[in-house]
């Protein structure tokens, strides 16, 4: 199989990616064969994936534009991934040029790939980190020369969490990113869950068995597991509510019903 230029060294090809699956359903071109066949697979069980994963950068866009009206001009987006188009950084840095952006992924091509996009962008910067250790992502270059920890910052944790197991303690990572951010912060997060899928969960689970074989299980909680991860934030309204119902631009009643499968919420430190 030939390597393209954005595709690391370091990477085995032969092994699909959370982050490439996911470039794949959003209609990019940084994914494998391997990659479209484990999307086509989960896609047999779940059909409306890319309609979720659509609804997702949509929130998450409302979500960021969200914060630059609170006055917010520092980002940190962890589980960013393979950056297709309307980013945390152009979305936050045209709404206020100069917002500090700083993204942060485990997957190789996710974070070669934000190095060449924020190629001249000053105010931008990647981390190679894992979510389940923050102090390595709180101590990084990247988030001491630009983030301000003093000043509130919007934490993105945006589809990430679901691949992030109980055994390895989300919780306390969370908690521990929550400690070092400044009174007025906000935690904008999606989470996947079998609440809200227009299908019956036996069928869904077929999609979430793919993610297990390619050994990146996909978490599927509960509402209240998933609220639990906003121990410590005051919720903005309208609370923890699928993805299209978080402050829709427009009225969300033609919208897919695959659109409000998952949960999506922002939270506010005290
Ligand atoms: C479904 S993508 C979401 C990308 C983006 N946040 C969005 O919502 O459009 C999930 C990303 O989280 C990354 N990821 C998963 N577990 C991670 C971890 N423990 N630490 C850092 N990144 C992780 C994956 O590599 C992938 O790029």
């Amino acid at each position: 199989m030939e390597r393209p230029a954005w595709a690391p060294r370091s990477i085995d090809i032969s092994v699909p990616s959370v982050s490439r699956i996911y470039d794949h359903y959003l209609g990019g071109s940084h994914n494998f064969e391997v990659d479209r066949e484990a999307a086509r697979r989960a896609m047999e069980f779940l059909p409306g994936l890319p309609r979720i994963a659509q609804a997702n950068r949509a929130f998450m866009r409302r979500a960021v534009r969200f914060a630059v009206d609170e006055g917010i001009t520092q980002f940190l987006d962890i589980g960013s991934g393979i950056p297709t188009f309307g980013n945390v950084h152009e979305v936050a840095q045209s709404a206020r040029p100069g917002a500090r952006v700083v993204y942060v992924d485990h997957d190789p091509v996710a974070v070669a790939h934000s190095e060449a996009v924020l190629v001249g962008n000053a105010d931008a910067g990647v981390v190679p980190a894992d979510l389940r250790k923050p102090r390595e992502i709180l101590s990084s270059p990247a988030v001491q020369g630009l983030i301000d920890l003093n000043r509130p910052v919007a934490l993105l944790l945006v589809a990430i969490l679901h691949f992030v197991d109980d055994a390895d303690d989300p919780y306390s990572a969370l908690a521990e990113l929550r400690d070092a951010l400044a009174p007025g912060s906000l935690l904008l997060l999606t989470h996947a869950s079998y609440e809200g899928i227009p299908l019956p969960p036996q069928r869904a689970e077929g999609a979430v068995d793919v993610y297990k074989d390619i050994r990146h299980p996909l978490i599927m909680r509960s509402r209240d597991e998933i609220a639990r991860f906003f121990e410590g934030y005051d919720m903005v309204e309208p609370g923890l509510v699928p993805m299209p119902n978080w402050r829709p631009d427009t009225a969300p009643e033609d919208e897919d019903p695959y659109a409000f499968s998952g949960f999506a919420g922002v939270g506010r430190t005290a």
